[in-house]
């Protein structure tokens, strides 16, 4: 039995949790900091390191007290060494090495869109690859070709705006708030998604890669109009705000599952996973599933609670690279990119 202590603190949360073996959950901590950022529309990353500090040493500890074990009963510490905000990613890493230290235990260094591209493998045993991973956050949207949990291979990424990116400013266009994934996916539940037809962009015909940047300015048209006579956001209704926010959201979910299939199409793949915080999505999740189950493909999806970061998925990912002997020195580096 192998009990990995993960911290995750690459953005604007804060999270431990003990996970077992890689797919026991012992405990699961998320300290957001959603509401410190919400008066700004965005992460403001000199905000975030102070709340990391702030909340780390309590969030650790809440973790080890929910799995109710002590630091002897921990194997190794995970932590997030990469990508993320450059003085967010050092407050995990120093947490890291200092209990790893303190406690004379060894350290994995975890790169953060792995973690998510492998997170919907928790609690599927045997592992499911070979598989096409599509991952979906509000920083990255990338599709993967993972073989083994050390070897996930870059198919395509957007060019210009990350799929959570884009919920989050048409979130703020429509006046619907921060952070925007989750109130258009609420929101939208009442509108029509063939109300409007956003260019769907797939680029060229092979290609893997995403943009979205077409999409938003199509929608800010919408909202605007293109020349200086018509529109504005107080002349839309409740039912034309949520007509607008689910064709965007239908839009972005059709580019995404039609790239995923061409992912499938190009490296023979039979199995899907999905990752990130727009993994959350439920008009994503229902349609992925839909599409893989007539292309009889095996589709797996985390649970809610392990789509926006977390630091089980650090744990879980940990746990996989230990076993290889995957260890880190205590001067390791973290990085944004
Ligand atoms: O993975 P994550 O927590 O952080 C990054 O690694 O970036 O993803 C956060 C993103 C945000 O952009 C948020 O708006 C989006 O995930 N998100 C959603 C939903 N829940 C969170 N997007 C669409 N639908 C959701 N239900
Ligand atoms: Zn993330």
């Amino acid at each position: 039995m192998t009990r990995i202590l993960g911290i995750e603190s690459s953005c604007d949360e804060t999270a431990a949790a003990v996970v077992v073996n890689g797919h026991d959950v012992q405990s699961n901590v998320v300290a957001s900091q959603v509401e410190l950022h919400r008066k700004f529309g965005g992460v403001v990353p000199e905000i975030a390191s102070r709340a990391h500090i702030e909340c780390i040493h309590n969030v650790v500890r809440m973790a080890l007290e929910e799995a109710k074990c002590e630091p002897a009963d921990i194997d190794a510490i995970a932590y997030t060494c990469r990508p993320g905000l450059v003085g967010s990613l050092l407050i995990g890493a120093t947490a890291a090495k200092t209990l790893g230290w303190a406690w004379k235990k060894p350290l994995i260094a975890v790169n953060h869109v792995e973690a998510h591209a492998v997170s919907g493998s928790i609690g599927v045993d045997p592992a499911p690859w070979p598989a096409v991973a599509l991952v979906v956050s509000g920083g990255h949207t990338s599709l993967y070709l993972v073989t083994d949990f050390d070897s996930v291979k870059l198919l395509g990424s957007t060019i210009d705006d990350a799929a959570g990116e884009a919920f989050d400013k048409v979130a703020t266009m429509l006046g619907l708030g921060y952070p925007g994934g989750p109130v258009i996916d609420r929101v939208s539940a009442s509108g029509d998604p063939k109300a409007h037809a956003f260019p769907r962009t797939l680029l060229d015909s092979e290609s893997l890669d995403f943009s979205f940047s077409g999409l938003k300015t199509a929608v800010r048209y919408k909202i605007h109009g293109t020349g200086q006579t018509t529109g504005g956001l107080e002349q839309l209704s409740e039912k034309d705000i949520a007509d607008i926010a689910a064709s965007f959201q239908q839009a972005v979910v059709d580019v995404l599952v039609k790239k995923t299939m061409r992912a499938v199409a190009q490296t023979g793949a039979t199995t899907v996973v999905l990752g990130g915080g727009v993994a959350a999505n439920r008009s994503l999740r229902q349609s992925l599933e839909a599409e893989c189950s007539d292309r009889k493909l095996a589709f797996y999806a985390p649970k809610m609670a392990y789509c926006v970061d977390n630091a089980a998925m650090i744990a879980s990912l940990g746990f996989h690279m230990h076993a290889k002997g995957q260890t880190v020195a205590f001067d390791g580096d973290v990085c944004a990119r």
